[in-house]
Parts: C-alpha cells; sequence; structure tokens
C-alpha cells in the first residue's frame, strides 16, 4: 500500500523520498490523500519521537516562543483538549504536576490520563460545564483559557461557520468569567471568520489582540488563532450581549 517514491528531480537522496499512498479499494480518495500528507508531514513524525500525542502540539509551542504565554506555575484551561497534545505542553510549561495539577482540559472525547493535568470528558457547550472546570481549578482563576475547538464540519459553509462562531463566543464569555487580571485568552477561528462584534467585545476587555498563523498550521488550512492579552477584567458596564 505504501510505496517511497522518489520525488523531483530524480537524484536519490532522503529528502527526495516521498511515501505514496495506493489507494485502495474500499478507501475513499480523500482519505488516501490524508493518510499521504500524514505520512509525509514532518510535524507528524516529531510529535512522535517527542512524545507527543498529537501534531497539533507545536501550533502552542510555536505561538508560545513567539508569543511568551506560558510562565510557570500558571494555571490552564484547555477546551477541546483531546487528544492531549496542547495539555502536554502546557503542563511542561508549567510545571504542572500530579501533586499541583494546574492544567484542567475538556473535551467530549476519551483521553488517556496526562501527568499534571485533570481532564473532564465533557461537551463544553453543556449548561453544567463551566461550574464542573472552575470547580476542577478548585475555584482559582486561570491565567490563560485556550481552546482548539472546532467542530466536525458539515460541507456547508454557512451552517460550519455559525457553529464555529458560536464556539468561540461561548468559550470567549468563560474566558472572561474565570481569567485573572493579566490574563490571556487563545481561540482557534478560521481566517475572515472572527466576527466584528466578537473582536470588538475582546478589543474592550484585554489590552492586545492579534490573529496568529502558527508555522504548524497548514497554510491550505483557513484555520487561525486569535491571541488576546491583558486581560482588564469584565467589563460590567459593557455590553454582554455581544458575546
Ligand atoms: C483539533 S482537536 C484539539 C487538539 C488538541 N489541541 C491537541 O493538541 O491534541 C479539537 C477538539 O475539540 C473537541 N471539541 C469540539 N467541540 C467540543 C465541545 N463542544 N466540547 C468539548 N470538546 C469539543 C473535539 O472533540 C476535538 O478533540
Amino acid at each position: 500500500m505504501v510505496d517511497k517514491a522518489l520525488g523531483t528531480g530524480g537524484r536519490k537522496s532522503d529528502k527526495d523520498l516521498k511515501i505514496r499512498v495506493k489507494s485502495a479499494k474500499g478507501r475513499k480518495v480523500s482519505s488516501t490523500k490524508w493518510l499521504e500528507r500524514q505520512l509525509n508531514d514532518p510535524y507528524v513524525a516529531r510529535a512522535r519521537a517527542e512524545g507527543y500525542r498529537s501534531r497539533a502540539a507545536f501550533k502552542i509551542k510555536e505561538m508560545d516562543e513567539k508569543h511568551k504565554l506560558f510562565r510557570k506555575g500558571m494555571r490552564v484551561v484547555d477546551l477541546g483538549a483531546a487528544p492531549g497534545g496542547w495539555s502536554q505542553v502546557a503542563a511542561k510549561a508549567t510545571g504542572s504536576t500530579d501533586a499541583n495539577p494546574l492544567i484542567v482540559g475538556i473535551d467530549y472525547l476519551e483521553m488517556d490520563p496526562i501527568p499534571g493535568v485533570i481532564l473532564l470528558k465533557k461537551d463544553f457547550t453543556e449548561d453544567d460545564a463551566p461550574a464542573m472546570l472552575i470547580e476542577a481549578m478548585g475555584g482559582k482563576k486561570a491565567d490563560i483559557v485556550m481552546s482548539d475547538m472546532a467542530w466536525p464540519t458539515t460541507g456547508h459553509r454557512g451552517t460550519d461557520h455559525i457553529r464555529i462562531i458560536h464556539l468561540i463566543e461561548i468559550a470567549a464569555d468563560f474566558a472572561l468569567d474565570v481569567l485573572a487580571p493579566g490574563g490571556v485568552f487563545i481561540a482557534k477561528v478560521f481566517q475572515g471568520g472572527t466576527e466584528h462584534e466578537l473582536l470588538h467585545m475582546l478589543k474592550r476587555h484585554f489590552k492586545t489582540t492579534m490573529h496568529a498563523k502558527p508555522p504548524a498550521s497548514r497554510s491550505d488550512s483557513a484555520e487561525a488563532y486569535l491571541i488576546a492579552k491583558g486581560f482588564k477584567g469584565r467589563d460590567e458596564d459593557g455590553d454582554d450581549a455581544e458575546v
């Protein structure tokens, strides 16, 4: 099924070797292409070599290197945590341990335990999810709320857009409730997709807001991240209906 084929130029260096996957009976063309991309993706290989559960781990690592997000002792909430790459990076960067866990992750998918991380198997959009997260944090404020959540796409652009915006809005609303002053909110958005009102609301509550496209985020994907730094506290006079 898997062929090592020469890349362009015909030189037999390792660099030129590209794994090609032959289509198999019963496998969709899109699955074959996905498999081929995974097998040729240097981040997938690095994740395996460095013990990360996902290539996504490098997205938060790269954003941390560039935007200086994590510090030792910080408390972090990871929304849409499975399979756990971001939580692994956060646990390492904050020095979180099982004896003194600083990271709480939530996902509706089952996850294997991660040292230093409290994991909740729960849909974040359910009404009682925020209270469960706050309880898991021992009632303490968070320094970072990060969300890599995305619904599986339906293929209908309008529907997908509304669903992702809804997820970001409730993540942002949660962040305003739980962040300590100076805190950071990071959320997966889609390029051209951050709603004007949401951005406006975040600009009111944070000192700086910016979009980031870390190198590990595939260039052919519309995915990007919104980073809001320097939480100023919830603006009680503001119009929270915008959130
Ligand atoms: C791109 S993956 C996250 C990868 C993760 N950052 C990592 O490094 O391993 C997105 C995750 O969001 C989760 N998710 C999407 N909607 C959710 C929701 N409403 N509640 C909880 N998790 C959700 C999905 O189950 C999926 O595991």
